[in-house]
Order: structure tokens, then C-alpha cells, then sequence
């Protein structure tokens, strides 16, 4: 399976901080944003990738990632969306790349330690996607689960006002060839982007998509607060020490 990091956007919820460079290569702990989902896929053996970026900074990947090797990759690409189409609009754009095979998608700002090593090697076709319990789904694409049978999601609502389930459709995703097909056939949301949840949402409607909770933390990182919750949680974990340890100072 190949890898696909979407690092497109402006990263304007980080003004001024995005002023400068890309969003996925601001600071979490001592590495830039974007080495946790490269990290990710090669813990899970993918280790042929693309990223996907754009904006007024995308030429800093290279002096960052340089060829990737340094990281783990044998085979690092690039591509360049020219506008913010959203989720899905990026995604489309490595359809050369996916050469008709299956891929691990991982959004740039998302940060985690659990392993999908497991969900990558038995994934048999169509759609899996990871889910976590947040305290604000709100702010995600959220499933909503079959009353009848709690084990099928029937349907994604993206940032719904009323959530119907405390979970977060997390930012990585496995999808076979058939995802640049369903892409074709979706229209930009209110907010004008392709929406990835739509693209789930017709999954749901072929009965092709399957779910896994996300064991570990896991974070986006596109907003000061979940950018700051990202630093401190991998603070903790790099060090080995407490948050106290450093907010001795406050
Ligand atoms: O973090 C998980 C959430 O990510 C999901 O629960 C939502 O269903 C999904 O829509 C997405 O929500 P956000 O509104 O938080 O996505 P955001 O616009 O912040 O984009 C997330 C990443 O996707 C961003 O860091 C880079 C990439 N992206 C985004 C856009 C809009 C692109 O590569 N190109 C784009 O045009």
C-alpha cells in the first residue's frame, strides 16, 4: 500500500503563526508537524509517499523532507494543489501516484501514536476509517451509528451542531482504487470544499466501509489549542516527564 499526507490549505485558523511557513511544518515538541504522519506510515511499513501541499510555502517540504530517506522513505513525491478545494480535491490529485492500488491517507495536522500496522495489512478493500472519543465532536466529521446495530455506522455528518456520537472521524483513512471514482461524483459543500466525509458517506452507501477505534492519543493540531495540546502531549511522551515539569516556571 502506498501513503498519501494531504498538507494543502493555508493554515489560516494560525495566522500569524502560518505567516511564514506551511502549518505542517510549525513546531510539535522537536519535530516539524508533518514527521508524526510520515512517522505513522512507516511504522505500518508504507514507505513509498506522497505529499500533497500548496500555498505560498510549499517550496520549504523539500529543504525539510529533502528526498525523505533521512526519515525512512525509499520514495518521497510531491504534488501541488493550487487551491484550498478541500479534503478531497487533494486526495484527487494522487490518482497517478495510487496506480490503481490501495492507500493510507493521513491528514498533515494530525498527530498519533497508535500503530496501524494491523488495519494495513488485513485491510481487504473499500473504505476503513478510525475513530476516537473526543470531548468536542463538534469540531469533526462524526459517525452516526445504526440504533439497531451499534457496530455499523449508517451515515458521517460533517462538524454537526447536535453530534449523535461522541466520536471524531480522525484524519487517516484506508481507501482501495475506488475512492478517485467516488471523488468525481461529489460536489463542494457550503463551505466550497470537497468534503472527504462525503466521499466516506458514499462507502457507507455501497456497505464498503469499515471502522476501527484509534487506540493512543491521537490530535489535529489546526487550531492554538490543538496545536498546544499536540506540543504538550508529545512533550510528556518524548521527555518521559510530566506536564508540571514544564510549567514550573508559570
Ligand atoms: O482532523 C480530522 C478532521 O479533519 C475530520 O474529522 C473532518 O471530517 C475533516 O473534514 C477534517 O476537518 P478540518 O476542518 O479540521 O480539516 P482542515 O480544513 O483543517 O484540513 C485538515 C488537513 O487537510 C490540513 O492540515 C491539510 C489538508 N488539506 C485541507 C484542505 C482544506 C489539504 O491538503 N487541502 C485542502 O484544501
Amino acid at each position: 500500500m502506498r501513503g498519501v499526507i494531504l498538507a494543502g490549505g493555508l493554515g489560516s485558523r494560525l495566522y500569524p503563526l502560518t505567516y511564514a511557513t506551511n502549518k505542517h511544518l510549525l513546531p510539535i515538541y522537536n519535530m516539524p508537524m508533518i514527521f508524526y504522519p510520515i512517522r505513522t506510515l512507516v511504522e505500518a511499513g508504507i514507505t513509498e509517499v506522497i505529499v500533497v501541499t500548496g500555498g505560498p510555502h510549499a517550496g520549504d517540504f523539500i529543504r525539510v523532507l529533502k528526498n525523505g530517506k533521512e526519515l525512512g522513505l525509499k520514495h518521497l513525491e510531491y504534488a501541488y494543489q493550487e487551491h484550498e478545494g478541500g479534503i478531497a480535491q487533494a486526495l484527487a490529485l494522487c490518482e497517478d501516484f495510487a496506480d490503481n492500488g490501495c492507500v493510507a491517507v493521513i491528514l498533515g495536522d494530525n498527530t498519533t501514536d497508535a500503530n496501524i500496522s494491523e488495519a494495513v495489512r488485513s485491510f481487504e478493500g473499500g473504505a476503513r476509517v478510525f475513530l476516537r472519543r473526543v470531548p468536542d465532536p463538534e469540531r469533526f466529521g462524526v459517525p452516526v451509528f445504526d440504533p439497531q446495530d451499534p457496530s455499523r455506522i449508517v451515515a458521517i455528518e460533517e462538524k454537526p451542531a447536535q453530534p449523535k456520537s461522541q466520536f471524531a472521524v480522525t484524519g487517516l483513512y484506508l481507501y482501495d482504487q475506488h475512492v478517485f471514482d467516488y471523488i468525481r461524483t461529489i460536489i463542494p459543500s457550503r463551505r466550497g470544499e470537497l468534503e472527504i466525509t462525503d466521499v466516506n458517506n458514499r462507502y457507507i452507501q455501497e456497505g464498503k466501509l469499515t471502522w476501527a477505534e484509534l487506540n493512543g492519543f491521537w490530535s489535529d493540531a489546526g487550531t492554538f489549542e490543538s496545536l498546544y495540546r499536540s506540543n504538550a502531549y508529545w512533550a510528556q511522551k518524548v521527555t518521559g516527564r510530566p506536564c508540571e515539569d514544564f510549567t514550573r516556571y508559570f
